[in-house]
């Protein structure tokens, strides 16, 4: 079982990449840009991460992002995630990131942009990887700010398909975002959303109707509403499930009790993901052999949840049925 899910073809589709920094690349760039960080060691970095809930979480993400400061430390940070995406077999990944965390600090979105996206067409050209990037709005900050951050994405637009809406989530409805969605899919971007992670199911369903998301990110509260369900079960709606970070930021008490199989079970369109990789103890892979040991998942159902995260990708049709063929080649193979 572990080859299997080690080898088997994947996509992810909710990776924040700053969420990637692992504690020895933090130092690196720290010493590399001469910040001091409020902690001796990479294990003390480490042991710091034991979180309460999201915003206790969040509190020491931004501060590890803060020793991101050039367009090579982007492009760095995004290259050390791409090399484990090329280890476990990612052949296609949709890349969260928070320009704000950034531009708020005085580093130009330009930088934060060519950073990433110089690594990613190298990782095309090397291992044949695809990405698309997702921008992300702070809910945190005023729509006031998210507006002028889609303004300075524009001249980019032909490199970022999307756009999303992360950060703490209670106390920041979707509604607060409504015009700048409005206007960021009349400017001809795809949206998402964080919804149903610590939030109400009410705040899934204005996702899908205000914001008019093509996939919910997260979305494991939906089982409150019954008929949320069967609206996402029709419409075949995707969740970005990221079972590790569910249980480290306490949404669930434990990888036995996360709901995934049960959301499998029910038909909806659920996929794995690792969220924020280097603070949840794993990457993709991980978190597939967490739930399929604790959750006693069966092969069928590994392949149904890389099924599902191709199915619901934003690649064009011909290189989604590509990738599809690839993952039953490989099911031919092993079978
Ligand atoms: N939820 C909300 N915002 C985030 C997350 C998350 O899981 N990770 C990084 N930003
Ligand atoms: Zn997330």
């Amino acid at each position: 079982m572990d080859a299997f899910i080690r080898d088997i073809p994947k996509a992810e589709l909710h990776i924040h990449i700053e969420g990637s920094l692992e504690p020895e690349l933090m130092f690196a760039l720290a010493q590399r840009n001469n910040i001091s960080l409020p902690y001796s060691s990479v294990d003390a970095v480490r042991a710091a991460y034991q979180f309460e809930n999201l915003q206790s979480f969040l509190d020491l993400y931004y501060a590890g992002a803060a020793v991101l400061q050039t367009e090579q430390d982007f492009y760095d940070l995004t290259w050390a995630y791409l090399e484990r995406c090329a280890a476990q077999n990612v052949r296609h990944t949709e890349i969260f990131f928070d320009p704000q965390t950034h531009t708020e600090r005085g580093i130009p979105f330009e930088t934060v942009h060519t950073g990433i996206y110089r690594a990613l067409e190298d990782a095309k050209q090397q291992w044949g990887i695809t990405s698309y990037l997702i921008l992300c709005f702070l809910r945190h900050l005023s729509a006031e700010s998210a507006m002028a951050t889609l303004e300075q994405a524009l001249p980019f637009k032909s490199t970022i398909p999307t756009v999303g809406l992360d950060s703490s989530e209670l106390g920041h409805p979707p509604v607060k975002f409504q015009q700048v969605f409005d206007r960021a899919r009349a400017e001809g971007f795809l949206t998402v959303a964080h919804a149903g992670e610590e939030g109400p199911a009410e705040y899934i369903w204005e996702a899908i109707r205000l914001l008019e998301v093509s996939r919910i990110d997260h979305g494991v509260r939906c089982v409150e509403d019954p008929q949320l369900v069967d609206y996402l079960v029709q419409r075949q709606i995707p969740l970005t499930v990221c079972p590790l970070s569910n249980v480290r930021l306490c949404v669930f008490d434990s990888i036995q009790q996360h709901n995934l199989k049960h959301l499998l079970d029910l038909g909806l369109c659920v996929t794995v993901n690792s969220d924020d990789p280097a603070y949840f103890g794993g990457y993709i892979t991980e978190n597939f052999e967490a739930v399929q040991s604790a959750l006693h998942l069966s092969h069928q159902d590994i392949y149904q949840l890389v099924k599902n995260s191709f199915t619901a990708a934003f690649l064009p049709s011909d290189e989604k049925q590509a990738r599809l063929d690839e993952l039953d080649q490989f099911m031919a193979s092993v079978t």
